[in-house]
């Protein structure tokens, strides 16, 4: 009777649970088209003589709770600039995770350090406090961490962690606009903290970055960093440092100004869609949403992860699972691989003599490749910006999936 209940898969010809489209991305009305259009009209379309890039550091060092912010083009150079600004230098190692978008790695290798990678913690994917501290070697300088997905990682031990082995501690926040660790915000719970507002991102602008800090030798280095090595206060011709453009245009930061308004109404409804969601997910044999320690007071959500068991499948490998889930409208994906297994990281040791210098092949850490190959399924953010109702979508077609392979 069980057999003749279960609808047919619509991966094999059968309904899909959902046809509906999902909240598209990014959210704007008038208020972005007015926002650039008086940037147009105003003349002033470079950030040091205009308004809006100040503007916006103001507003983004208030929001995050933070002394000092520095936008900059975009969150791969943001993370560069704070290790540079932070006094990582050349053949310094910088322990990071193995799970997250490849710039947290390649800025390291960028200002000429070393990354190490340390395996991360199988209940939120964020980097492991014991893993970080076991990767510490008399050439340590910095441990990056990042907040994956949005999750704040152990703040309290990382603190902790750089106190006690005198190291500096940064954080990757790319993903984590708005997510708070014990009340406070992230990015300058550490020495200094970057994020993107690339498109995909929780706040956007199509592209841009910015670096957070509370320090302010660092906020200076920073600022001088992102503005070709100028003397922050000098002459227009005075340079302290050797450095790139890396400055944010005045067309950014009026966008990020203007998508600013809808960020904390954006970040609650995804909260209360995500604790809704993991409620309901949790009750399905081999889906297991990733655990939000009770420290997180504030999660940003710009990924909703969950762990995948085949084995309450009836074996479905996890790839063959999520493309069962796409085709019943609900769009979900692997993720990351281990970053360390990736190509990039057979680095050329003439261009980059201390990365090189390293062999990333033998490196085995268990609890990221099994993330990375079996268990994780990633659901995007503007998802969670849908109704509760279509929270119940994914969970029918899970559900779906898993009673068409018992029977
Ligand atoms: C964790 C993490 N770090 C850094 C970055 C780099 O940001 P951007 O794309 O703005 O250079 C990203 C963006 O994808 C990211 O997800």
């Amino acid at each position: 009777m069980a057999q003749t209940s279960v609808a047919r898969l619509a991966i094999e010809g059968g309904t899909p649970i959902r046809s509906k489209p999902w909240p598209a991305w990014p959210v704007w009305d008038e208020g972005e088209i007015e926002a650039l259009a008086s940037v147009v009209r105003s003349g002033k379309w470079f950030g040091p003589s205009g308004t809006q890039v100040n503007a916006f550091a103001g507003r983004w060092a208030a929001y995050c709770g933070a002394r000092y912010a520095a936008p900059c083009t975009n969150g791969t150079q943001a993370l560069e600039i704070a290790l540079r600004a932070a006094g990582v230098r050349v053949g310094d190692e910088v322990i990071i995770p193995p799970y997250t978008f490849i710039a947290t790695a390649s800025s390291v290798v960028q200002v000429n350090a070393v990354p190490v990678f340390a395996d991360i913690d199988p209940d939120s994917y964020n980097l492991d406090p014991q893993a970080a501290e076991a990767a510490i070697t008399g050439r340590t300088r910095a441990i990056l961490v990042v907040h994956i997905g949005g999750c704040p990682a152990d703040m309290d031990a990382f603190r902790a962690l750089a106190e006690r082995r005198g190291l500096v501690l940064l954080e990757d926040a790319a993903q984590a606009h708005g997510a708070r660790w014990r009340g406070q915000h992230v990015g300058a719970l550490g020495q200094a903290g970057t994020f993107s507002f690339q498109a995909s991102k929780n706040l956007n602008a199509g592209e841009g970055g910015c670096v957070v800090t509370n320090d302010e030798d660092c906020y200076l280095a920073a600022s001088s960093l992102i503005n070709v090595g100028r003397v922050p206060g000098g002459q227009w011709y005075q340079h302290g440092l050797l450095s790139g453009n890396y400055r944010m245009t005045e067309w950014q930061a009026a966008l990020l100004l203007a998508q600013l308004r809808r960020l904390d109404e954006q970040t609650a409804r995804r909260n209360e869609n995500a604790l809704y969601l993991a409620r309901q997910l949790a009750e399905i044999p081999g889906i297991a949403p990733l655990k939000r320690d009770e420290r997180v007071t504030c999660h940003a959500y710009h990924l909703f992860i969950f762990r995948y068991d085949a084995s309450a499948f009836r074996g479905l490998p996890r790839d063959e699972f999520l493309r069962a889930l796409a085709a019943e409208g609900i769009p979900c994906s692997r993720g990351y691989h281990p970053l360390y297994r990736s190509d990039a990281f057979r680095v050329d040791a003439a261009t980059h003599p201390f990365a090189g210098a390293r062999d990333y092949r033998s490196l085995y850490l268990p609890v990221v490749e099994r993330a990375c190959d079996e268990e994780a399924c990633w659901l995007t953010q503007s998802m969670l910006l849908a109704e509760r109702q279509d929270m119940d979508d994914i969970v029918a077609a899970i559900r779906k999936i898993q009673a068409t392979r018992s029977r």
